[in-house]
C-alpha cells in the first residue's frame, strides 16, 4: 500500500528569511504554531476516540468499500448512466475525484452527472436529456431534510416513473443516514435500496463513505485505491513527527495566518486538469467548517478564493500582486500532467522564438513559477503543493490530508469544524418561505422584517 505516492509541500515561502515583507514566520513564530497544531491534533484524535467524529474511521472501511464495489459492478451491468441528485458535501467531492482522475469517461464505468442545483432552467433540461430507462438515480442527503434534494427527488421519480412503469423503484438508491430523516424513513417505507452514511461523518467530510463511493465506483473509479491512499495519509499524519509532518505543518502554518497575522482570504492557485473542482470541494470545506463564533461570540474565518493557472493569471493576480496584503495563497499543481506534446520550432516572430521546439509544459510550469515568482516578490506568503498524480490512491491522500487540515485548525481555532449552524439556518428560512406548517410563525417574521425593511431598488426597463 501506498507505492508510487508522491507528494511536495513547499513551505520555504513562509519562512521570515525568504519573505523581503515582515508577513514571513520567524523561526519562533513557526515553532509556537507547531505546538499549537500537535495539541489541535490531540484534541481532534480525543474526538475521534470518543466517536464524536468519524471521518478518520472512513479509509479503514475495506469491507464496505467492497461490497459498495460489487454493488456498483451490478448497477454497470443494468444500467450506463447515474444521475446523483444532492448538494454540497454530497456531491462536491464526488466531483472532484471524477474530474481529478480525468473527468467522465476517464474510467470504465456509467456515464456520472452530478445535478447539484435547483436551477429549473439547468435541472430540467439534464433530465430530459437522461435516458432515464438506463439511468440509476442516486439521491444523497445525509440529513433527508434538504428542500433542494428532496424537490430534485421527487421530479426525478416522476421522471422515471414515466419512463419505467412499475420498475421505476429498480432505479432509485438513497444515500443517508442510517437511522433518521426523511429519506432513511422513505427508504423503509417504500422499500427503496440504499446506502447508510455513519452518523458521526457529516457532509463535508464525507466523500470516502458511500457518498462519494459509491456514484465513483459506479463511474469505474478504483474505490480501493482512493482509500489506500487515504490510510497512507493517515498513516503518515500518525507516525511523523511535526517538523516533517504535512498536515501538522500545514495546519501550523495555515492557523498562523488566519489567527496570529491575520489573512482574512486564503487563495488556490490550481495549474492542471482536474483541479478546479478539487478546489470546490476544498472552498466548502473550509468556508463551512472554519468560518464560526467562538463560544464567546467572536468570530474566526477565512474566505476561500479560488483561481485557475494560467487563465486566471490575466485577471486575479494583479490584485494578488499589488492590492491589500490581506491573502495567503496556494499553489497546487501535478508533478507531471498526461500530455507530452511540444510546440512547433518554426513559425515564430523572433521575439516568441524561445517558445518554439521544446513541449508546451514547459510553458505551463514556467508561468507556474513565474506567479509564485511574481507573488513572492511582493511578498506574499506562499504554500507550494506538488501532487504525484491524478489517480485513484493520489487523490484519497490529498482529500484526507486536507480533511485532517482543517479539522486541527477547527481545534486551534477554538471553534467546531464539524457543524454548520449557519447553513441550517438558511435551509429552515427556505423552508418556512417554502410553507412548512410548522414554520409560520419564522415565516411571518422573516417576511415582515424584509418588508420593514428601507428600500433601495432600482429597476430599468425600456425597448430598443
Ligand atoms: O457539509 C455539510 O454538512 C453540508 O454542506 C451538507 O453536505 C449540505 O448542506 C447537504 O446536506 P444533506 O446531505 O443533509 O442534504
Amino acid at each position: 500500500m501506498g507505492k508510487g505516492l508522491d507528494f511536495r509541500f513547499d513551505f520555504s515561502l513562509v519562512r521570515e528569511s525568504n519573505l523581503r515583507s515582515g508577513e514571513g514566520m520567524t523561526a519562533g513564530q513557526l515553532g509556537r504554531a507547531l505546538r499549537r497544531a500537535e495539541k489541535g491534533a490531540l484534541a481532534a484524535a480525543r474526538r475521534h476516540a470518543s466517536g464524536e467524529i468519524g471521518f478518520p474511521d472512513l479509509p479503514f472501511m475495506v469491507k464496505e468499500v467492497r461490497r459498495i464495489s460489487r454493488d456498483a459492478a451490478k448497477l454497470r451491468r443494468r444500467f450506463t448512466h447515474m444521475l446523483v441528485l444532492g448538494i454540497g458535501g454530497s456531491a462536491l467531492g464526488t466531483k472532484a475525484v471524477l474530474e481529478g482522475v480525468g473527468g467522465p469517461g476517464a474510467r470504465k464505468g456509467l456515464a456520472l452527472t452530478v445535478a447539484d442545483n435547483v436551477d429549473p432552467d439547468g435541472f430540467f433540461p439534464l433530465l430530459r436529456t437522461h435516458p432515464m430507462k438506463s439511468t440509476a438515480v442516486v439521491a444523497i442527503s445525509k440529513s433527508g431534510g434538504t428542500a433542494e434534494t428532496n424537490a430534485q427527488l421527487s421530479i426525478a421519480i416522476d421522471a422515471l416513473k414515466k419512463a419505467n412503469g412499475r420498475k421505476w423503484k429498480d432505479h432509485l438508491i438513497l444515500v443517508t443516514d442510517p437511522e433518521k430523516g426523511i429519506f432513511r424513513r422513505m427508504a423503509r417505507e417504500e422499500s427503496f435500496r440504499s446506502f447508510p452514511v455513519p452518523p458521526n461523518v457529516g457532509g463535508r467530510f464525507s466523500v470516502l463513505s458511500p457518498v462519494g463511493l459509491l456514484p465513483l465506483a459506479a463511474a469505474g473509479v478504483s474505490t480501493e485505491r482512493l482509500l489506500a491512499g487515504a490510510r497512507w495519509m493517515e498513516t503518515a499524519f500518525r507516525k511523523r513527527k511535526p517538523e516533517e509532518n504535512p498536515v501538522l505543518f500545514s495546519a501550523a502554518v495555515y492557523s498562523h495566518y488566519m489567527l496570529v497575522n491575520p489573512k482574512p482570504v486564503h487563495v488556490w492557485l490550481t495549474y492542471g486538469q482536474g483541479l478546479e473542482r478539487m478546489a470546490e470541494w476544498w472552498q466548502q470545506l473550509w468556508a463551512e467548517s472554519l468560518g464560526k463564533k467562538r463560544p464567546d461570540g467572536t468570530p474566526v474565518g477565512q474566505t476561500p478564493a479560488r483561481a485557475v493557472g494560467v487563465t486566471d493569471q490575466h485577471s486575479q493576480v494583479q490584485l494578488y500582486q499589488d492590492g491589500p496584503p490581506d491573502k495567503v495563497f496556494t499553489f497546487i499543481k501535478w508533478m507531471k500532467g498526461s500530455e507530452r506534446g511540444d510546440v512547433p520550432r518554426a513559425g515564430f516572430a523572433p521575439e516568441m522564438a524561445m517558445l518554439g521546439g521544446r513541449p508546451l509544459r514547459d510553458l505551463f510550469d514556467a508561468e507556474f513559477d513565474g506567479t509564485i515568482g511574481a507573488l513572492w516578490n511582493a511578498g506574499r506568503p506562499i504554500v507550494r503543493i506538488e501532487i504525484g498524480a491524478g489517480d485513484e490512491a493520489h487523490l484519497g491522500a490529498f482529500l484526507h490530508f486536507w480533511e485532517w487540515v482543517t479539522a486541527v485548525v477547527g481545534e486551534i481555532a477554538g471553534i467546531d469544524a464539524f457543524d454548520q449552524p449557519g447553513v441550517e439556518e438558511g435551509k429552515r428560512i427556505t423552508r418556512a418561505l417554502m410553507g412548512e406548517k410548522e414554520s409560520s410563525v419564522r415565516r411571518e417574521q422573516f417576511l415582515r422584517a424584509m418588508k420593514g425593511r428601507a428600500s433601495a431598488e432600482i429597476r430599468i426597463r425600456g425597448d430598443v
